[in-house]
């Protein structure tokens, strides 16, 4: 007998791990009909394991002080080996990974997997999504470039049209008048520890969430039938369906594979698409850049403040949007998931992914 299986069953007789791995991988099982959009999960999972630890790397040479922090970026771009690799896979990783959230939402929405009894499951990943974001805005403003000066600027001042504590919440979020070494120092705090910490509480939350109610059936095909209703805890369950581990694993892996080599695709061939020329100049509070915008992922909040009479209506309009989200599973009540008998709902979402494209790209080009 080898060593390894002399130690595997060692520890197996004391804590019975074996039995845990084969209810959670080869005996958990999956609906027959399950499809590549459940695979957004993992992938998720995949991409923020890796900006954890292209972000730890970067905080070896990193240095968050307004003298420092641009110079010590530029160290690891050009003198640091591979560090220009850590650092843009970082940066770019971080639109592969909202481009993923957004997908992995759009298609529980489509498949009206948010509806009892999986409310807690999307608000906790609704809640991700939002923390997701802050991690975004935060890590923007570190590298200390006039494009991250600049954006954040234009980003706290939005704030500002708040009533009564516009002034309170734009000092707030910069520790002072302007954007400088406090806000530096809050937004360096929040994106290394603050976020992530909840961040990783939420994970396990939303990850408990789907084990212990069981992944929802695909709800198309005309043998699909709604779940009977229950008032009490029913584990969702796919009898005949197929084994996580390895039939579900490999399709898994396949899409991960997919989103990894778009990272990489765009880290080697196009970095410039996230690296504007004002990302390549140090901060300068008395020269504003010209046509400085948001990431493209605010490019529609940013839009609706320009097209709306007032920035306070613009917000106003945003935080409905944002809480109806929120609250959607307790909204959309009825048990139907299939798309075809949802006709308004999806009528909703094909128009909320249409102006979602549209203010986007009208942000872009305006
Ligand atoms: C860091 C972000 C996230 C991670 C790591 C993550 C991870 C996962 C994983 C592994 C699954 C199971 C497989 C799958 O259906 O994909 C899942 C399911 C789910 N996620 Fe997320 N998720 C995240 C964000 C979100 C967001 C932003 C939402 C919605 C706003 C969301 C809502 C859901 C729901 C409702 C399910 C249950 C799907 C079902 O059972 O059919 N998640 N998530």
């Amino acid at each position: 007998m080898g060593l390894g299986k002399k130690m595997a069953d060692f520890i197996d007789a004391r804590l019975g791990i074996r039995d845990i791995l084969e209810q959670n991988l080869t005996k958990y099982l999956l609906p027959r009909n399950i499809n590549a959009w459940y695979t957004l999960g993992a992938v998720l999972l995949t991409l923020f394991t890796v900006q954890i630890a292209t972000g730890i790397l970067l905080l070896i040479y990193y240095n968050p002080n307004t003298d420092e922090a641009f110079r010590s970026v530029q160290r690891i771009m050009n003198e640091v080996p591979f560090g220009w690799l850590i650092r843009t896979i970082h940066a770019v990783g971080s639109n592969i990974i909202v481009l993923a959230l957004l997908l992995h939402m759009l298609s529980v929405l489509f498949m009206g997997s948010y509806k009892r009894p999986r409310e807690l499951t999307w608000v906790a990943g609704f809640l991700l999504l939002l923390l997701s974001l802050g991690m975004c805005l935060t890590g923007y403003l570190l590298p200390w470039s006039q494009l991250s000066f600049w954006a954040t600027t234009v980003a706290t001042n939005s704030s500002q049209e708040l009533p009564m504590i516009g002034d309170a919440a734009v000092r707030f979020l910069r520790g002072g008048a302007m954007v400088g070494q406090p806000t530096l120092g809050r937004f360096f705090a929040l994106h290394v520890m603050g976020f992530p910490l909840l961040f990783g509480m939420l994970v396990l939350f939303h990850l408990f969430c789907v084990r212990r109610v069981g992944i929802s059936r695909p709800p198309f095909g005309h043998d699909w039938q709604a779940p009977p209703p229950s008032t009490t805890f029913r584990h969702e369950e796919h009898p005949g369906g197929i084994p996580f581990f390895p039939h579900y694993v490999a399709k898994d892996a396949a899409i991960i594979a997919f989103f990894l080599a778009l990272l990489l695709g765009v880290v080697f061939f196009a970095p410039g698409l996230f690296f504007p020329p004002a990302a390549f100049e140090p901060a300068d509070p008395f020269v504003t850049p010209p046509g400085i915008k948001p990431e493209w992922y605010f490019l529609w909040a940013y839009q609706t403040l320009k097209l709306l009479p007032s920035e306070f209506l613009g917000l106003a309009v945003q935080g409905v949007a944002v809480t109806l989200l929120l609250l959607l599973p307790f909204l959309d009540r009825s048990p139907e998931r299939r798309p075809s008998r949802r006709p308004l709902f999806v009528s909703a979402y094909v128009l909320g992914v249409a102006l979602f494209v549209a203010l986007s790209v009208w942000g872009h080009y305006s």
